[in-house]
């Protein structure tokens, strides 16, 4: 072990978790629960990730289809609106709540990690860190390290559309990143006036350019403001939404998790809809259906931009709107309260100062605007080449041997075209939390980089995973890097057969591997590996689809890896 490195503890050692958003904080707590010496790094002010103070703006809501990303150990006040929904600051106030109640002196503020390498004899980390205050480099020592620096925190901002850009040739108003929506919100409101009795025509105008969440929500908020907005996309994020709020038994149950194929089926039920002619039937009905409901419940015109989506089943971009309300994106966008120009892209800005001219050559007017262009991997900046490629962290071209695996499911065929370098995705991240090359070594792990649509449950199943993973106990993985580097490539064989124009989308930090609408079977294989029983949402043969997936199934998870643990010590 390296001289610098703190000696290991009874149980583990120490442990850099980089990152203070929900994966951070519940990897940190578990570790720490574990007898580990746990250090959170965050480059932020305050803890919460997405959800911290200043990046959290007002009527921000949370869209997960299943979970609310909170934590076993500590319930989740439930809002007390009609609507039902959980807002940006609620999970702030959550995730400031959690910190303060099990990781006090736990978390380093204001620290950005700039480089993680290998100790100098080979094992243990060397941590360089810049304090953001005094501006004062150090370099720190750790066991382990645990990623959680999240997949939403990098800007992806097109070189033409870049604020230099509009500098350049002299836009006048504000452009900015949605990351920095929180932050210069008052500059688009002094810039862009409201609509005034002159109407929409003669209004100022702010272009919002993307269809993904970020831009809906945006653009909902300065519309609410009484801003004309115009959104320029090719293709939005598709949405559930329905007159009535969709009862848990199909909201929070596994409905959603079989209808969606698994890599592997793993009941009767899931084989029957997978891979059968009638199952795969019912299958796409019930996507169609969803959608369906959702356009009717917004009243979208048959010719709507609105209904330029993803298909849902072949999608990781489906947020959960519920019942749709008047003040929301999709809602005033039917209704003619934001204007949506589509199927276009923005190429540059225009010489007046005041326009964007679009790829076709037609030009909008535009006194502010924002770029909600989506997120690069948080990952790029903080290893060296050297380490990214011992590790094994970058994403790759498939191996010869990828061409073995192939999924004969019904339900997966006709697939949308699939994007023409997706055929090159491969991660060797086995189960998206460890890379395969070091799964032996035991002392590098990635937590919250697993697309999900929830992310509190998978990510806290996880923490456990990895603290096990550390602590050395006896876990159903693979033994060796080499078998590690095989599971990895048939899941990632798994992916592209199942997710063929979507892969580009997600960035490394955002999808080390994606379990979206599978996060149950994800949760049930993880417990299994840690040898502790699955599908614990219980009911019979009839009743199991339909049984509420609750996080309190979760909560003795470390007196049950405890007493495995004891087991086997005795054995
Ligand atoms: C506006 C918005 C709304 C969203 N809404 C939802 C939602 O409703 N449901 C959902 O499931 N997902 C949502 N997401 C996705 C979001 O990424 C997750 O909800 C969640 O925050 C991810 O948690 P995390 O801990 O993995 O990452 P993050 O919350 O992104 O936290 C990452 C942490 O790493 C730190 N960090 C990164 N790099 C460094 C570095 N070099 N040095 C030090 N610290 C570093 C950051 O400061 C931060 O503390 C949303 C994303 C955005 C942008
Ligand atoms: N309320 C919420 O819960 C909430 C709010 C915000 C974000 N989120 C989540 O956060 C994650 C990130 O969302 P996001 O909306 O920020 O990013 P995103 O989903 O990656 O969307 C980026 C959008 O920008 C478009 N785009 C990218 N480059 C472009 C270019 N050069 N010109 C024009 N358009 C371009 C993309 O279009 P193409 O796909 O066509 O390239 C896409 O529509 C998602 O998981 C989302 O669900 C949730």
């Amino acid at each position: 072990m390296d001289p610098k490195l703190p000696s290991s503890t009874a149980h583990g050692g120490s442990v850099a978790v980089i990152g203070a958003g929900p994966a951070g904080l519940i990897t940190a707590h578990t570790l720490v629960q574990d007898g580990f010496e746990v250090q959170i790094l965050t480059r932020d002010k305050t803890v919460g990730g997405v959800w911290r103070e200043g990046r959290v703006y007002p009527d921000l809501q949370i869209n997960s289809v299943n979970g609310e990303l909170s934590f076993s150990s500590l319930e989740m006040p439930q809002p007390d609106t009609v609507w039902g929904r959980l807002t940006g600051s609620d999970l702030n106030a959550y995730m400031e709540a959690f910190a303060a109640a099990y990781l006090h002196e736990k978390i380093r503020l204001e620290t950005e990690v700039v480089r993680i390498q290998r100790g100098a004899s080979g094992s243990g980390w060397l941590v360089d860190v810049e304090d953001k205050r005094t501006g004062e480099s150090d370099s720190l020592s750790f066991a382990r390290i645990v990623l959680c620096t999240g997949g939403c925190n990098t800007p992806t901002v097109p070189d033409s559309l870049s604020p230099a850009a509009a500098e350049s040739v002299g836009f006048k108003g504000p452009v900015f990143h949605s990351k920095y929506f929180r932050s210069r919100l008052d500059d688009v409101l002094d810039a862009v006036k409201p609509i005034g009795p002159e109407g929409r025509e003669a209004a100022d105008s702010v272009i919002v350019v993307g269809g993904g969440k970020s831009a809906q929500d945006v653009a909902a908020y300065l519309a609410n403001e009484g801003r004309k907005v115009t959104v320029v996309y090719d293709t939005m994020d598709c949405f559930l939404a329905s007159p009535r709020p969709l009862p848990d038994f199909i909201r929070k149950s596994r409905v959603l998790s079989i209808m969606t194929p698994h890599i592997n089926l793993r009941t009767y039920l899931e084989r029957f809809l997978h891979t059968t002619w009638i199952g795969a039937k019912i299958v796409h009905a019930f996507w169609d259906f969803l959608a369906g409901s959702a356009f009717s419940a917004i009243g979208a015109a048959e010719d709507s931009p609105l209904r330029r989506i993803h298909s849902p089943f072949w999608s990781i971009r489906i947020s959960d709107e519920g019942v749709p309300r008047p003040n929301r994106f999709h809602m005033l966008a039917s209704s003619g309260k934001i204007d949506l120009v589509a199927p276009a892209r923005v190429a540059s800005y225009g010489h007046d100062g005041q326009s964007v001219v679009l790829h076709d050559g037609r030009v909008l007017r535009a006194n502010a605007v924002i770029l909600a262009t989506g997120y690069s991997s948080s990952w790029d900046s903080i290893f060296d080449t050297q380490t990214t490629v011992k590790l094994g962290l970058k994403r790759h071209a498939p191996t010869l041997n990828a061409e073995k695996y192939h999924w004969d499911y019904r339900s997966l065929s006709n697939p949308p075209p699939a994007h023409r370098d997706g055929a090159q995705w491969a991660s060797s991240i086995y189960r998206g939390l460890v890379p395969a090359k070091n799964i032996a070594k035991r002392d590098f792990a990635i937590n919250g980089a697993v697309i999900s649509t929830n992310h509190g449950m998978l990510c806290e199943v996880s923490a456990h995973w990895i603290s096990s993973y550390f602590l050395g106990d006896q876990l159903r993985i693979p033994a060796t890097p080499e078998d590690a580097f095989e599971a990895a490539e048939r899941q990632a064989a798994w992916i592209r057969q199942r997710y063929p124009n979507m892969l580009l989308w997600t960035n490394e930090s955002y999808s080390s591997s994606i379990e979206f609408c599978t996060w149950p079977q994800a949760v049930d294989e993880l417990l299994e590996e840690m040898d502790l029983p699955s599908m614990r949402s219980g009911g019979n043969w009839l009743t199991w689809p339909f049984k509420v997936v609750d996080l309190k199934e979760i909560a003795t998870l470390k007196e049950e890896r405890d007493a495995k643990r004891g087991q086997a010590q005795r054995m």
